[in-house]
């Protein structure tokens, strides 16, 4: 508890909920289920842009982050079940790009929308600061897979739909925004891939979709499972 005031501002609203409860995470489902608590400024592309332009201090990063890892765990590795995903080491800008289009509503994220207010998290230098922290953070090298029945069959549609994006190895792009995928746990690939074909993710990217459609649900199931056993993180840093 400690941890998650310190990372807030003293006085701030959030902060003196969480003072009051015992249960930080009772509070937090408190937020949730009230629509929440905060109203964030205004995100859009200038935003985006002025971000990534900051110099990032990655030592206040990692006070910033106490409050990220109520729910992303302190190494950021999240759930194995795939509730919350691993966010060590994805990229920056895409970390800066996920943050900005949740709080200008492109990318619906009721459960962490209200905890990313850079009202919150002391200004959007705090935002630069904790995406760069986050980038460096080792991965999960156990992440939750599937049943690895598919395995080979997700490898192949993985090359052939997939890889001239996110890369042979699906370690992504920082300049490009193409997410890292590898090591990813298979839970969250699954639910992203579904929400992404289904059109409730606004802000996925329209070749992608493309891709995406010719998909059948066992196909989305082997791609997740490949994804999600791609351990050893290679490629791009
Ligand atoms: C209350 C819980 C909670 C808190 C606190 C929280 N998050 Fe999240 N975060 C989530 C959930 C849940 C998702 C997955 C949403 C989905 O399924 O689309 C997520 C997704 C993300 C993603 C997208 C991952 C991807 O691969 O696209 C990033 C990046 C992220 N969070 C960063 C942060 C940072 C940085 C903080 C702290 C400033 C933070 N989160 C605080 C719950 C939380
Ligand atoms: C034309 C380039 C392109 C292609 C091809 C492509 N993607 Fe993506 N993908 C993106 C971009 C860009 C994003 C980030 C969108 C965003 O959230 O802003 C993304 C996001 C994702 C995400 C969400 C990651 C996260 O952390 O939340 C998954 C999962 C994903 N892609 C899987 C796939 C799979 C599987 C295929 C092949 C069937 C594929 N992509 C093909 C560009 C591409």
């Amino acid at each position: 508890m400690k941890t998650i005031k310190g990372s807030m501002r003293k006085n701030s609203g959030l902060a003196r909920l969480l003072r009051k409860s015992r249960r930080p995470l009772m509070a937090i489902g408190i937020l949730t289920a009230a629509g929440g608590f905060c109203f964030p400024a205004a995100a859009n592309a200038d935003t985006l842009q002025q971000v990534m332009a900051r110099k990032p201090d990655i030592v206040h990063g990692k006070k910033v982050y106490q409050l990220c890892a109520t729910c992303h765990l302190s190494t950021g590795w999240g759930k194995k079940d795939g509730s919350f995903p691993v966010i060590a080491g994805q990229h920056r800008n895409v970390i800066l790009k996920e943050i900005v289009d949740v709080l200008s509503r492109k990318r619906q994220n009721p459960t962490m929308y209200p905890f990313i207010d850079p009202k919150l998290l002391g200004g959007w230098q705090s935002i630069a600061d904790v995406a760069a922290y986050v980038d460096q953070l080792p991965p999960d090298p156990e992440p939750g897979t599937g049943s690895g029945e598919h395995v080979a069959l997700g490898a192949k549609l993985y090359a052939q739909k997939c890889a001239s994006c996110h890369g042979q190895l699906a370690e992504g792009v920082n300049e490009k925004f193409y997410p890292r995928l590898q090591g990813q746990h298979y839970g969250y690939l699954k639910r992203e891939l579904e929400f992404i074909q289904g059109g409730f993710r606004r802000n996925a990217d329209p070749a992608m979709m493309a891709q995406l459609k010719t998909l059948s649900p066992e196909e989305i199931d082997a791609v997740a499972d490949y994804l999600s056993r791609l351990t050893n993180h290679t490629g791009a840093d």
